[in-house]
């Protein structure tokens, strides 16, 4: 049994691999700024933490014996940059970790982390998982491409979406290609990566299946049995509408970063779990039933 705290410990991810962790006998202290509304579970600590300035993190640390970080923002808003949340937020919870003798950091990154600036995101995730592979603390990097299940933020809105349109707008050829790992295979990956200690090693881990952001449309229309008809919108039409949401709404359905990212391959081996973690991960076309609820 393990002492973890988990940084980002009430959102999706947070949520899924507490509950598996805390099957596997661990004991939980959730970290996160107590924004997040809805349920937390039951008998376990809660302690407010903010990564970007670094407040209340070593206090929350002491005495763990491991850190999984999960805290990052996909869209900025406000003081919530990717900068601040993404690099610096990594930085301060290896410094943490270090101060407080933390022997392994789980760090949650992504496919596809580049420095490149133009994808802002991932250059923010790369420059975070840098802070985390540069810091004295043991780690472990786990890069995952999407992730789906109950409370997920990618294919949720993409069932929205559908729902609600009588046509589909597919942003730009359609043609790149995503990995779908179910959230409970990433949280069988994280227990055993617990389990096995600290390796400074980085897994990229996707799904069984390769597909198209089109075939995740099809799949997902066929789940919800609505006939929808496609169509394809240029990136560059699509970014001035994005432009706009994003300066109008509080909560855009798309921000011209992801309009971007829909462009990039986010893929792996496609026996990346099985080799690595010596499991066969869900595939998404059989285990996305779920969506029924959204
Ligand atoms: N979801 C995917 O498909 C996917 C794919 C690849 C990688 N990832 C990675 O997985 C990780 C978890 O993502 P997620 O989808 O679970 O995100 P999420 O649902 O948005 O959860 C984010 C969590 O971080 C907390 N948080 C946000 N800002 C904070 C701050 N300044 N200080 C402390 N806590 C803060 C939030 O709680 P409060 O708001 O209450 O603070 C919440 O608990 C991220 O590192 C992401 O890059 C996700």
């Amino acid at each position: 049994m393990a002492r973890i705290a988990v940084t980002g410990g009430t959102g999706f991810v947070g949520l899924h691999t507490g509950r598996a962790l805390r099957q596997a006998g661990h004991q939980l202290r959730l970290l996160g700024r107590g924004r997040r509304r809805g349920p937390r579970p039951q008998g376990v600590d809660f302690l407010r933490v903010d990564v970007t300035t670094g407040d209340g993190l070593l206090d929350a640390l002491r005495g763990c014996d491991a850190v999984l970080h999960l805290v990052a923002v996909i869209r900025e808003r406000g003081a919530q940059t990717f900068d601040r949340v993404n690099r610096a937020g990594a930085e301060n919870v290896a410094q943490a970790a270090r101060q407080a003798g933390i022997g392994h950091i789980v760090h949650l990154s992504a496919i596809g982390v580049d420095p490149d600036p133009y994808y802002g995101y991932l250059a923010s995730k790369w420059a975070g998982e840098m802070a985390v592979r540069g810091s004295s603390v043991p780690h472990t990097v786990l890069r995952p491409s999407l992730l789906f299940g109950p409370g997920d933020g990618f294919f949720t809105t993409l069932t929205r979406l559908i729902r609600l349109n009588p046509v589909i707008p597919i942003v730009g050829n359609g043609r790149a290609l995503f990995q779908p790992l179910a959230v409970a295979d990433l949280s069988r990956i994280v227990v055993d990566c617990i389990a096995r200690g600290s390796s400074n090693d980085i897994h990229e881990v996707g799904g069984p299946d390769h597909l198209t952001y089109e075939e995740i449309i099809d799949i997902i229309r066929a789940e919800l049995g609505l006939r929808r008809r496609k169509v394809h919108v240029p990136v560059a039409a699509m970014l001035p509408i994005a432009v706009l949401f994003d300066r109008l709404l509080a909560n855009p359905p798309v921000t011209p970063g992801q309009l971007r990212l829909l462009k990039k391959n986010n893929i792996t081996r496609i026996d990346a779990v099985p080799r690595q973690f010596g499991f066969e991960p869900l595939s998404f076309a059989d285990n996305c039933s779920y969506l029924q609820e959204y």
